[in-house]
């Protein structure tokens, strides 16, 4: 391999930046050249390339959103697309990739190995930390961080008026987010599409919550929870059943993806492009970089698309003791 692509794919993540950083840095400690794909699948399509050395990544290791662009890539799915992406690659002379994103960037790469027996690597960025093969996807701690600090703040004006919150926090059809920001910002009940507590059972915990002498409450509500109701729904459906609380809905959105990223992504991210440059060069292919209890692991790509990772049990049973 002399050669090798780097491109951010699917929705952003803060510490993308640090990883295209740590790919472009370890290609040129090892002396090999770098090529910097523009938005993700699109780009390669299109042959939308930069070559990068060293200094092109410059003061990016802070910086959240990803100067290479990202996209989700519908042409890619096709196997035409893939074609014209390989002829691409073929004519810059790029002889393997690193693709930093999610499940959906991942299954495209590895369609795109068996067709064309590329060599392909995977380093997971995402902010739902959704993929088996890592405890931690790049983004995800800079998400949750980003979610607490702003529930604090929802929390002071919540607590001024009495009220009851509704927020609504990104994760597609995980809670991890939901979850371990909820913990961390000690919201009153967490709903996630892992647990389905039903409506029922809300109204029982809200109804206890201010017996207990609560005058505010937060609930945070995952976007892919199961109970039925989106938050706006959520909060007709509590003023009508509990006249007792004043509702207010906060959906966080997109926020959720942008900010500088934390210390810990910054690093996670380093090690991942360093690990992820070196196995390519070892022969390896097909794998996607992960971390588990401090180490860094590979697993094949078509384990880590299997499945979503779980929530922490653990957790759950953490948070339904914090809010009694
Ligand atoms: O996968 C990251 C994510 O932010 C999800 O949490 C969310 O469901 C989705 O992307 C939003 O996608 P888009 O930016 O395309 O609206």
């Amino acid at each position: 391999i002399k050669k090798i692509g780097v491109f951010t794919s699917g929705g952003d993540s803060p510490g993308m930046n640090s990883a295209i950083r740590s790919v472009v840095r370890t290609c040129a400690y090892l002396k090999i050249e770098c090529v910097g794909i523009y938005r993700g699948y699109e780009g390669m399509i299109d042959g939308d390339f930069k070559p990068m050395d060293a200094r092109s990544v410059n003061n990016i290791i802070n910086k959240g959103g990803t100067i290479l662009k990202s996209a989700r890539c519908e042409e890619f799915r096709t196997p035409e697309g893939r074609k014209k992406a390989h002829e691409q690659l073929k004519k810059a002379k790029i002889d393997a990739f690193v693709v930093i994103g999610g499940n959906g960037s991942f299954a495209g790469a590895l369609a795109f190995n068996e067709e064309f027996n590329f060599p392909i690597m995977g380093i997971p960025g995402t902010i739902d930390n959704d993929i088996l093969g890592s405890s931690y996807t790049i983004g995800f701690d800079t998400a949750i961080n980003t979610v607490v600090d702003v529930i604090d703040k929802i929390r002071d004006t919540a607590s001024s008026h009495n009220r009851l919150f509704f927020v609504e926090v990104m994760g597609r059809d995980v809670g991890h987010i939901a979850l371990n920001a909820g913990v961390g910002a000690g919201a009153e009940e967490i709903l996630i599409p892992e647990q389905n507590l039903g409506l029922e059972r809300l109204l029982d915990s809200l109804k206890r919550s201010k017996k207990s002498g609560k005058s505010s409450s937060i609930v945070i509500v995952a976007e892919g929870d199961k109970i039925g109701k989106n938050v706006f729904e959520l909060k007709e459906y509590v003023e009508e059943h509990l006249p007792i609380y004043d509702v207010r809905v906060s959906v966080l959105g997109h926020m959720q993806r942008g900010g500088n990223p934390t210390c810990f992504d910054r690093v996670l991210a380093s090690r991942m492009g360093v690990k992820a440059v070196e196995s390519l060069l070892e022969g390896k292919s097909n794998y996607m970089v992960g971390i588990r209890d401090t180490k860094l692991i590979l697993t094949p790509i078509s384990e880590a698309i299997k499945a979503h990772t779980e929530v922490d049990k653990e957790l759950i049973r953490v948070s339904d003791i914090m809010t009694t």
